[in-house]
């Protein structure tokens, strides 16, 4: 058999982590396969998709700017990619039709599961700051487990009233001054915004308002230590940090293209938080 090529598509690409985990996963699994950064700019990116059959890829993962372009291309959605109009992994199928689906929600449950095993339990309350496709990938999942209330937090009202609509009567939203009404109700607080990122401004929010059994998540992966999940442990709380995501979320496409369930391993983890240390 020759060796199965995938890679990530994106634009610009070479910042991406995701050549680093799966060629680890290749390397792991002794599997005689590749994974590549593809720069494809906007414009071209349509055409990108529609002839990805003859590219020679028997997959990959789509990043930004093109998750909706993608998801407008594939022949085949699957229900994440439907109910977040996005795409994040892409696969042809046997006859040939292009396939594609979203892990961004898979990967963020998959990794509290790990974190902190029977942290959802029905009834529960949750604030989500942000309104972005990260955002959109969690609000998404907490209704699967089965959330009562999502409060959404945005800097921009209209992206979180659209975000809120999309999803029904058990997701509501807020601005950023109403924020402290609600901290003592939530169970979990997930920052998906990009406040706290290096270069990004610090993330305005009073720990000491949250219940005592919250837990706090920050997607934002640099630094890894944010300092609302420091904060947040210095209070008392349980915190679960951005990598997680990033590594489970890579999971189910690297099984669709290599035909193996890789593991996230501790050592996987040390990799790529090295490599975020790394200046690029
Ligand atoms: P992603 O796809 O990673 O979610 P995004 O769509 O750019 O990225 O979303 C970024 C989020 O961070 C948004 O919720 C954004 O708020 P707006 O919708 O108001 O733009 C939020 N964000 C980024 N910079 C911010 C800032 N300086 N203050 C408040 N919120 C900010």
């Amino acid at each position: 058999m020759t060796a199965r090529k995938a890679g990530v598509v994106g634009w610009p690409i070479h910042h991406s982590r995701s050549p680093l985990i799966h060629r680890y996963w290749l390397r792991q699994l002794g599997i005689d396969g590749d994974y590549i950064p593809i720069a494809v700019p906007p414009a071209k990116a349509r055409e990108f998709f529609l002839t990805f059959g003859k590219s020679g890829y028997v997959g990959g993962n789509v990043t930004v700017p093109h998750k909706e372009t993608a998801f407008a291309s594939v022949d085949i959605a699957e229900d994440a990619a439907e109910a977040l109009g996005a795409v994040n992994t892409i696969w042809l199928e046997d006859d040939g039709r292009l396939a594609g689906t979203n892990t961004d929600a898979a990967g963020f449950l998959a990794n509290l599961d790990l974190a902190i095993p029977g942290w959802s339990e029905e009834g529960q309350t949750a604030i989500v700051l942000g309104a972005g496709g990260a955002a959109r990938a969690v609000v998404w999942s907490l209704l699967q487990r089965a959330f009562d209330s999502v409060i959404i937090v945005n800097r921009t009202g209209e992206r979180a009233k659209s975000l809120a609509d999309r999803f029904g009567n058990r997701v509501r939203h807020s601005d950023w001054p109403s924020v402290g009404d609600y901290l003592g109700q939530a169970q979990l607080l997930v920052n998906a915004t990009s406040l706290g990122m290096i270069g990004q401004p610090p993330l305005p929010l009073d720990v000491s308002a949250l219940r005592d059994d919250t837990i706090v998540v920050d997607l934002v992966y640099a630094p890894l230590r944010t300092a609302l999940l420091r904060d947040a442990q210095i209070r008392g709380l349980r915190t679960v940090d951005g990598v997680g995501m990033l590594l489970h979320q890579a999971v189910p496409g690297f099984e669709k293209w290599f035909g193996a369930r890789p593991e996230v391993t501790t050592e996987l983890r040390e990799l790529v938080i090295a490599d975020l240390a790394r200046p690029s």
